[in-house]
């Protein structure tokens, strides 16, 4: 199992641009705002930040809108790094919703990085995140 190398330049240049997505979060309920960066195979960065709903339940983590935004512009797949950032102190993981989002587009061996700050940061693979993930391969076997 091939890993690529996660540079400390890598991880650092994602974070900060994981940070500068926070910019644009639309969080007027949890006043949180969360940011997100990923890595494509081509060397490709897209960006995205949460965007919360006055329904509540049709808000969105800062992780998918970017792995939609990756996704909706033909990015190459499977994602290389998704990356997380928040300013809350706490490392936040991202939620299941995220992860099962990270099962359709990254593959065991997608780093996964949460970040708190530029020195803050926690390093997972996805495999790590979710074991045994549902993933499109069950349903290509009909
Ligand atoms: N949130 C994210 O954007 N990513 C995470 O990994 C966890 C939670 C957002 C959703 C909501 O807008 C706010 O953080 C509080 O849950």
């Amino acid at each position: 199992m091939k890993l690529d190398v996660l540079t400390k330049a890598k991880i650092e240049r994602l974070i900060t641009k994981a940070f500068d997505a926070r910019k644009s979060s639309h969080s007027p309920y949890s006043t949180v705002k969360v940011g997100a960066a990923v890595l494509t195979a081509k060397g490709k960065i897209y960006q995205g930040c949460n965007i919360e709903n006055a329904s509540y339940g049709a808000t969105v983590c800062a992780e998918r809108v970017a792995i939609w935004k990756a996704v909706s512009e033909d990015a190459a797949v499977p994602l290389d790094v998704v990356c997380v950032a928040t300013s809350e102190g706490e490392i936040w993981p991202p939620c299941g919703l995220c992860r099962q989002v990270m099962a359709e587009f990254c593959s065991p061996n997608t780093w996964v990085i949460a970040a708190s700050s530029k020195t803050k940061f926690k390093v997972y693979l996805f495999a790590e995140l979710l074991p045994d993930a549902f993933t499109p391969k069950f349903l290509k076997k009909r």
